[in-house]
């Protein structure tokens, strides 16, 4: 099934390494971070989820939930846990959920057949509080994730969903944001009392409203 922005984020129900979870029962109303590795045991996965348990941290405090994702079985994850921590110095901290049957990778569209026909890709959902889809990223197996960038992109969403906001390229945390193209000059009065710097009409600037 294809999954596009603004689409529900389909629910399951699946075995994790912290027990059977339903996924929209787990994430309540916080954000989420679904994503999906090949394979336990490979050289790019462990570095990659030894690189999201050591943002833990920001996640939480930016009230987001992470649950990972393979074809390979609970038990499998539970092993692999043990060189994530050797090699990665940070154990695991977040759930991984084993999917030998496919059902999440399937219900997801995680598995690429003319990239893989069995493997999962390395997929990204970042699901809001009201369930919907906010992102969507698929990498190839050769390529570890940017995990900082998916939280630079937190940011930016949560902005946007607090204050109307938008992020102009290459933004960082910090950095003046737009006002949003459906907000009128007569509403950004309200919400910008300082006002804004309009190099055009369309193109209006004001410092990031929590930075
Ligand atoms: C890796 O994590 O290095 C990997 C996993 C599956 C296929 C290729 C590479």
């Amino acid at each position: 099934m294809t999954i596009r922005l603004g689409d529900e984020a389909p629910d399951f129900t699946a075995d994790t390494t912290e027990g059977t979870i339903d996924f929209h029962d787990w994430k309540k109303d916080s954000w989420a971070i679904l994503f999906s590795h090949p394979k336990d045991f490979t050289p790019v996965c462990t570095t990659e989820l030894g690189a999201v348990a050591k943002l833990k941290p920001e996640f939480d405090k930016r009230n987001v939930k992470v649950i990972g994702v393979s074809v390979d079985p609970v038990d499998s994850h539970g092993e692999w846990a043990a060189d994530i921590e050797e090699t990665q110095g940070q154990a695991l901290n977040f759930p991984l959920i084993g999917d030998p049957d496919r059902k999440v990778a399937d219900l997801y569209d995680m598995i690429h057949p003319n990239a893989n026909d069995t493997l999962t890709v390395r997929s990204v959902f970042v699901v809001g509080p009201d369930n919907k889809v906010k992102l969507t990223l698929t990498y190839p197996a050769s390529t570890g994730r940017d995990f900082d960038e998916i939280l630079r992109v937190i940011d930016s969403l949560q902005l946007t969903a607090k204050y109307s906001v938008a992020t102009p390229a290459n933004w960082r945390n910090g950095d003046r944001v737009i006002i949003g193209g459906t907000v009128s000059d007569e509403d950004a009065k309200a919400k910008f009392p300082d006002g804004w710097d309009a190099p055009k009409p369309y193109l209006r600037y004001v410092p990031q409203p929590n930075g």
